[in-house]
């Protein structure tokens, strides 16, 4: 057992970047390795939730969500594991989401505010999170986040100990770079003083494109973002690509899917 949990939070406010994946397979690689894992899903599309619960509708999971969780101000840890957290494998516990995750911003400022005066709204997941290791002490915690800089991005960073960047390699993506980086550099001044980054992960990656070579070499060359790319690269792959249908638990690809998420595991276990 580590001594703390490692909160790790997976983002980049491009689409498509791979976060739910990445986020998807890192936490079930962590759960068979032997720890014990709380994924939570803040996106209102709800991949996550698919990906890991092999439920098709997400719906299943409705008023059960994070968004409730996040909602239930006043429940103690045990309520909240009882009512929003399910089991979805071996040593691996998911907070789903599904569409209502949208509203989160219009309950954080017309009612959480008004009727928790003083209490800051991208603080609310972080104080779900607390509640619930103060009775389940989780190894790790995965966020994965949808592909904005909002709310759930802001309560997710909140939340986290660690913050992983995903770069797939397009000109949309290094634009996006410079403002997820500022909104950690927000989130840590002004939320999360102790919030880490612990690197950039590319995803998506083909050999074969002269432009993902040149945009992978942009990033390398980057004093910022240079010395933050993980060694691994998750490269365009059929099988991995199949996990939102293929799933975890009765996978026949799984090893070939997951064969260089796991290196990248070992690469954030090192860096921890
Ligand atoms: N290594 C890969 N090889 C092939 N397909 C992949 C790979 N990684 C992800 N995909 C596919 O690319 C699509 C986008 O991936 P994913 O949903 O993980 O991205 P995301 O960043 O979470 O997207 P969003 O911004 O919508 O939340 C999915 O259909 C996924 O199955
Ligand atoms: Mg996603």
């Amino acid at each position: 057992m580590r001594p703390h949990t490692t909160i790790l939070y997976f983002g980049i406010q491009k689409g498509g970047a791979a976060k739910s994946t990445s986020a998807a397979a890192t936490a079930h690689i962590l759960a068979q390795r032997g720890f014990h894992v709380l994924a939570i899903d803040t996106d209102s599309q709800g991949n996550l939730t698919n990906l890991l619960s092999g439920v098709d509708d997400i719906y299943e999971f409705a008023g059960r969500t994070t968004l409730e969780a996040m909602k239930a101000v006043d429940a103690s840890g045990e309520m909240l594991l009882e009512n929003f957290v399910h089991s979805v494998g071996p040593r691996m516990d998911l907070m789903p989401s599904e569409d209502f995750m949208a509203t989160l911003s219009r309950w954080l400022y017309r009612e959480f505010e008004r009727d928790h005066p003083g209490q800051n709204p991208g603080l609310v997941l972080r104080n779900v999170v607390q509640r619930i290791l103060s009775v389940r002490p989780y190894d790790f915690v995965i966020i994965d986040s949808p592909p904005s800089l909002g709310d759930q991005s802001i309560n997710g960073m909140a939340a986290a100990t660690h913050v992983i960047s995903l770069f797939e390699p397009s000109k949309f993506c290094l634009d996006a770079l410079p403002r997820f980086f500022e909104t950690v550099f927000h989130v840590r001044n002004q939320l999360n003083p102790s919030l880490r980054v612990t690197g950039i992960l590319a995803t998506m990656i083909e050999k074969r494109r002269a432009d993902t070579k040149l945009l992978i070499e942009t990033v390398q060359d980057d004093e910022e973002y240079g010395p933050l790319l993980f060694k691994t690269q998750i490269h365009r792959r059929a099988a991995t690509g199949r996990l939102n249908l293929q799933g975890f638990l009765a996978n026949p690809e799984l090893r070939r899917a997951l064969i260089e998420y796991a290196q990248f595991v070992e690469e954030v276990l090192a860096r921890l």
